[in-house]
């Protein structure tokens, strides 16, 4: 008996780092996945390698046609929508408040917050009629606290904390549940390329979270994909509304980060820069 058997879960932004990792747990704990991300050959490499419990579709979260197909294609392809995942994300516009730039703030808020709403909007519309679902959306540290993440990026992590809260107290009527998770510093694509200025370099990425950590360990992207997937799974039955921080302690003594005093950037998927062609 797997914990999610025969759930049917969306993850936004799965062909990488958190995303992937719960994709993975998804399989393992015996559900079906629709993988969809911006990156597609990653995703479709990702499906091809989990087997015929997943499918990768194409997805930027910043078009509400892109999610609306993907929910639609969960639906197609497995027959319902169980478990949806808003976890895509960039660690967008950096560096001090006055000198932030707004078209990357923009394109930061569409990614973190305007696409988690999305997300919601259209699962909402599937599991509504089902009377049954659980929401998980990716929030963070930097959601529960100020002066760990960069501006734009703390201003969307805390308003999935709130959206998470608000849409949670509508959709209990329709037994649908919606919590979030925050993690912190945990190694990935966007971490190792802030880190260590590339994204493969989950290694020096590790270790450098790992010195940076109250317990001394990384977290890694199961770390986090656990709790996920606890809160897609009827274990979680009671629990809506709430944010699950998943830090080492982290937020116990609030470390500052130094984006806010960096050089104004974008820092967008793959850890690329500036705003895309
Ligand atoms: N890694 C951490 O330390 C950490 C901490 C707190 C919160 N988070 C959050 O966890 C989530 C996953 O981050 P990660 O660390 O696994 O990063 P990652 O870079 O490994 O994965 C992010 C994925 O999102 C996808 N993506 C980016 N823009 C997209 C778009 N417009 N449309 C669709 N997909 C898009 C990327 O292609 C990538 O596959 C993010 O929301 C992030 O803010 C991460």
């Amino acid at each position: 008996m797997g914990r999610l058997d025969d759930k049917v879960v969306l993850i936004t932004g799965a062909a990488s780092g958190i995303g992937e990792g719960t994709a993975r747990q998804v399989i393992e704990q015996g559900g079906k996945v629709v993988i969809a991300d911006l990156q597609a050959d990653k995703g479709v490499a990702l499906a091809s390698e989990l087997g015929s419990h997943a499918t990768a579709i194409k997805c930027d979260v910043t078009l509400e046609e892109d999610i609306a197909a993907a929910v639609d294609h969960a639906v197609a392809h497995f027959g319902r929508l169980d478990g949806m995942v808003n976890n895509a994300g960039i660690v967008g516009a950096v560096g001090k408040v006055a000198e932030t730039d707004v078209a990357a703030f923009d394109f930061t808020m569409n990614i973190l917050a305007r696409a988690v709403f999305l997300g919601m909007k259209h699962a909402a519309r599937v599991m509504q009629p089902q009377k049954s679902g659980s929401i998980v959306s990716l929030s963070s540290t930097a959601g529960v606290i100020g002066g760990l993440g960069p501006h734009a990026y703390t201003m969307a992590k805390h308003g999935v904390v709130g959206l998470t809260k608000s849409v949670a107290s509508e959709l209990a009527a329709d037994r649908i549940r919606v919590n979030a998770v925050a993690p912190g510093n945990t190694v990935s694509a966007m971490t190792s390329a802030v880190i260590a200025g590339d994204p493969e370099a989950t290694e020096a990425a590790a270790e450098s979270i790992a010195s940076g950590s109250l317990l001394g360990i990384a977290g890694m992207p199961i770390d986090i994909a656990l709790a996920i997937t606890y809160l897609l799974s009827e274990e979680a039955r009671y629990i809506s509304g709430h944010t699950l921080v998943v830090d080492g302690g982290q937020t116990t003594n609030g470390m500052a980060g130094g984006f806010n005093t960096a050089e104004p950037d974008l820092i967008r998927e793959n850890g690329q820069t500036g705003m895309a062609d």
